[in-house]
């Protein structure tokens, strides 16, 4: 391709370093013009020969490429074109977070706030030390519909591999399996990162993060937590007792009694945590697909019409004895917490746009901290003109 390029451009320079040559001799001497006047003139045939191969060049253009260079590569190696990005995510089997892996990030918005996604994504770029493999897949309301959203983020963070999806698809599979219920009993968000899989099946292992979150450790280290036979790595928020949130005899009696693949065989232990859903490592490929169920089927026996105190249990239910506990590093903590200088990840602490009933965003400036801050200059602020 290029070679074709400099081809044509050296002959067309050579062809100008000669004409000022002819221009000059016709006003000198005889001899030289007489030399001139007999320069043999090339056989047709050769003529035919070299602007055929002209051709043959030019056209060499509109092949694919095969290869390209990286700017950034200092050695600037020749790399092969990977037609399928996915297809490398995807084709590493006995993936356990290796360094030439993808590391998918995955995170869902109910309402677009563009703070929250753009401190999101540089708290994770810059706490990785891998920040090149780093991979965001954002879920937003309009979808790459919306690239006005998606050029911000850009115009920021030039080199991250950045996706935007809509929600549709994902929210249609959660509506299906809802048919008839009342949608008062979940909101999407906490549902949305066991469905997005099973939508998107290019994420096999993927780590969800919420948009609320502010991620001080390194994302590799998270994704290459071992698994064993789990589909879900999560913390627990010891703070939050599941005996505060479901009537304990009920529960009792529900063990007793139901025998569904989701309800524990053993009695549930009184002092569980309730989980942080902020954070999740997720194993598409061993995540049984009774989540859905599993979850709509607590909301129903457990009464859970209105989700009282803004937490619903059925969560926790629906994965009680079913995840690897994460180190509580892990566990959100807040700005303000003591314990933050240990913790791996910080509640955002800045100004965000709250969802309304009906799904659009309604600006609610509350009291916030600093922290945020760090990750978005005014400049930067600025930029995504919120
Ligand atoms: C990955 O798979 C290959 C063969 O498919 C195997 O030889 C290798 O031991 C596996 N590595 C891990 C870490 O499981
Ligand atoms: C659930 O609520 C209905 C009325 O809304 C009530 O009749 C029923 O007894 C409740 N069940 C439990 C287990 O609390
Ligand atoms: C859903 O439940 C809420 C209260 O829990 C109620 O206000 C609303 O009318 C219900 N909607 C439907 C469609 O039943
Ligand atoms: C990302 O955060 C760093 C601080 O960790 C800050 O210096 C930089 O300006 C931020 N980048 C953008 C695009 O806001």
């Amino acid at each position: 391709m290029s070679m074709a390029c400099s081809y044509l451009q050296w002959r067309s320079s050579a062809t100008n370093r000669r004409t000022p040559q002819t221009a000059h001799n016709p006003n000198s001497f005889g001899p030289q013009r007489q030399v001139i006047n007999h320069v043999p003139t090339p056989q047709p045939i050769f003529q035919f020969i070299a602007f055929g191969l002209i051709i043959f060049l030019a056209f060499l253009q509109f092949l694919p490429a095969t290869h390209f260079r990286d700017p950034s590569d200092p050695f600037r190696n020749w790399v092969p074109v990977q037609s399928n990005p996915s297809l490398r995510a995807s084709s590493d089997e006995n993936s356990s977070g290796g360094e030439n892996e993808l590391l998918h990030i995955v995170s869902w918005m109910d309402c677009l706030d563009l703070r929250l996604l753009a401190v999101l994504a540089n708290s994770t770029l810059s706490a990785s030390r891998y920040p090149d493999l780093v991979r965001f897949h954002f879920f937003i309301p309009k979808g790459d519909e919306d690239k006005v959203s998606f050029f911000k983020l850009k115009v920021l963070f030039p080199h991250s591999n950045l996706e935007i999806h809509g929600q549709e698809e994902v929210k249609e599979v959660i509506r299906t399996a809802f048919s008839g219920i009342n949608h008062s009993i979940f909101n999407y968000e906490e549902i949305a990162p066991f469905v997005i899989p099973s939508v998107h099946q290019f994420l096999s292992k993927f780590t969800y993060l919420s948009p609320n979150v502010i991620v001080k450790g390194r994302v590799e280290e998270l994704i290459g937590v071992d698994l064993s036979s789990y589909a879900i790595a999560v913390a627990e928020d010891c703070c939050n007792r599941l005996n505060s949130y479901v009537n304990w005899d009920v529960l009792d009696a529900i063990q007793r009694s139901a025998s569904k693949p989701w309800v524990s065989e053993t009695i549930y232990a009184k002092n569980s945590c309730m989980l942080d859903l902020s954070v999740l490592l997720i194993d598409a490929r061993k995540l049984e697909n009774d989540f859905l169920e599993a979850f709509l089927w607590w909301s129903k026996v457990l009464n859970l019409s209105e989700r009282s105190r803004g937490r619903n249990p059925a969560t926790a239910l629906a994965l009680y004895n079913r995840y690897l506990k994460l180190s509580s590093s892990w566990l959100v903590k807040k700005s303000t917490s003591v314990l933050v200088t240990d913790s791996l990840i910080v509640l955002y602490d800045g100004p965000k746009t709250v969802c309304s009933e009906f799904g659009d965003g309604a600006a609610l400036q509350t009291e916030h901290g600093n922290f945020w801050m760090e990750y978005l200059p005014p400049m930067s602020d600025r930029i995504l003109g919120s």
